[in-house]
């Protein structure tokens, strides 16, 4: 069984202030000190604002965790024709959960970081590209957006807020573009990279929500103090989204580095009466996790360094009561639905895993099914258009090697056998179980 202790210390930097009455209003931006980094990033050159974003040790949230400083230094030399400043704000990864309540919570930080990134970049038109299903947010983006410009803060800027339809792959940033374009959402053959032809063939810069919205609390503070956070490495702190069977889910903003013990701590451990049996670091992506890496620091290096990755911090929870069949299938249902179709590996090879994996949950798995499900998954990774593919065969690798007898099981004996629905389920008709 395991034990929680050892609380660490929690950095609500971007999540300062979500709790306080109409937070997303610029009133109480600028009450927690909003648009006070625009300020005294206006009195840099572009030269200076990226040396101060490098300086801060800034990583990418949307996944990959590319440095933003140097991103934004392989934009070429201003031609006087048109660069972008895109935001991507698809998010739409199983366990994904943090830019959505951000943007809710708090739009102008992200209102503010794209005038500084722009500035940065010599843009003069941005875009914010968000998943379309959320026009909740998307309503809170504009109302920041129209406050900002009503307030002079804009400075000659145009920011565009773009719903796109929902689709998993336009968080691909070169699909993003597309659809931004007006085209099918279809990633693009790299080289050239957006950096050099992004929107409109033009030098664009793709960014994750978070990471723009930490620009102007590095500018408000400093570079120093951004990077005296977490390791050395992957510098700061960012926010950890738990979720799935924890006593209090939610968001927890902390320098990398906390460890996913810490983390279950403060949010009250597991669920009353059950234990940890699996997780994942960066959601459904990411290699599982079990109770043998509750104590890796999570930062980008260490959770590779461990056999997973940290992604963007997605830290799904699954006790006891869980089929690892059955959540494995449902996210590869789920990478089956989003694939793009534009490649054979993924187009088809998600497919014959879901048809696989639909028999094994039933309890009508044929012989040789699991060493198949492996072939079929050694086949999509590394061999796909883009990482759509390997992301799809990532949990169905790891889930048979570490939970092989559960998948085995699967050919005589229905999931819902082994795990009742009912069990695993944190809400039923009338509330929390
Ligand atoms: C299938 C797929 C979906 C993605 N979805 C998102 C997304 O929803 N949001 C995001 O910021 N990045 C997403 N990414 C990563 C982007 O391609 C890109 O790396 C990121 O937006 C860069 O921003 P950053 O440097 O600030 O992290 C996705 C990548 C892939 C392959
Ligand atoms: S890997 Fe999947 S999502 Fe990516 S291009 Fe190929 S078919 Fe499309």
């Amino acid at each position: 069984m395991t034990t929680y202790s050892a609380p660490s210390t929690l950095t609500p930097i971007l999540t300062r202030g979500w709790g306080e009455d109409r937070s997303w209003t610029l009133e109480s931006y600028r009450s927690r000190g909003g648009y006070e980094g625009l300020a005294r990033a206006n009195t840099m050159t572009a030269a200076e604002i990226i040396d101060v974003v490098k300086a801060a040790g800034l990583r990418g949230r949307g996944g990959a965790g590319f440095p933003t400083g140097l991103k934004w230094s392989f934009l070429p030399p201003d031609d006087g024709l048109p660069r972008y400043l895109v935001v991507n704000s698809d998010e739409s990864e199983p366990g994904a959960c943090k830019d959505v309540p951000l943007l809710m919570a708090n739009p102008h930080a992200l209102v503010e970081g794209v005038i500084i990134g722009s500035r940065a970049l010599n843009c003069h038109h941005a875009f914010v590209y968000l998943r379309g299903e959320v026009p909740h947010a998307y309503r809170r983006l504009l109302s920041a957006i129209k406050e900002a410009e009503d307030a002079g803060l804009l400075g000659g800027l145009r920011i565009t807020a773009h719903a796109g339809a929902g689709a998993y792959i336009c968080g691909e940033e070169t699909a993003l573009l597309d659809s931004l374009e007006g085209h099918r959402g279809h990633p693009r053959l790299k080289p050239p990279f957006p950096a050099a032809e992004g929107l409109y063939a033009r030098p664009t810069a793709v960014n994750n929500v978070e990471t723009i919205s930490q620009v102007p609390e590095i500018f408000r503070e400093s570079a120093e103090w951004y990077a005296s956070m977490g390791t050395e490495k992957s510098k700061g702190h960012g926010i950890f989204s738990l979720s799935g069977h924890v006593a209090h889910p939610g968001q927890f903003e902390a320098p990398f580095g906390i460890t996913m013990r810490e983390i279950l701590d403060m949010a009250g451990g597991i669920r009353p009466g059950h234990h940890l049996k699996f997780w994942t670091p960066g959601g459904s992506s990411s290699p599982i996790f079990t109770e043998a890496e509750l104590d890796v620091p999570l930062d980008y290096e260490s959770v590779v360094g461990a056999g997973s990755m940290l992604g963007t911090r997605s830290l799904q929870v699954f006790d006891e009561t869980t089929s690892v069949v059955r959540v494995v299938t449902r996210w590869v249902e789920f990478y089956q639905h989003e694939s793009c179709g534009k490649c054979t590996p993924c187009r088809e090879g998600t497919y014959w895993l879901k048809q696989i994996l639909l028999r094994l949950e039933r309890g009508q798995g044929l012989p040789g099914d699991v060493d198949l499900l492996e072939e079929i998954a050694g086949n999509i990774a590394g061999r796909s258009f883009c990482a759509l593919g390997d992301a799809a065969a990532t949990p169905v690798r790891s889930g048979i090697a570490k939970f092989r007898d559960e998948f085995e099981a699967g050919l005589t004996t229905p999931a819902r056998e082994l795990f009742p629905y009912e069990a695993s389920a944190n809400y039923q008709r009338g509330g929390v179980r």
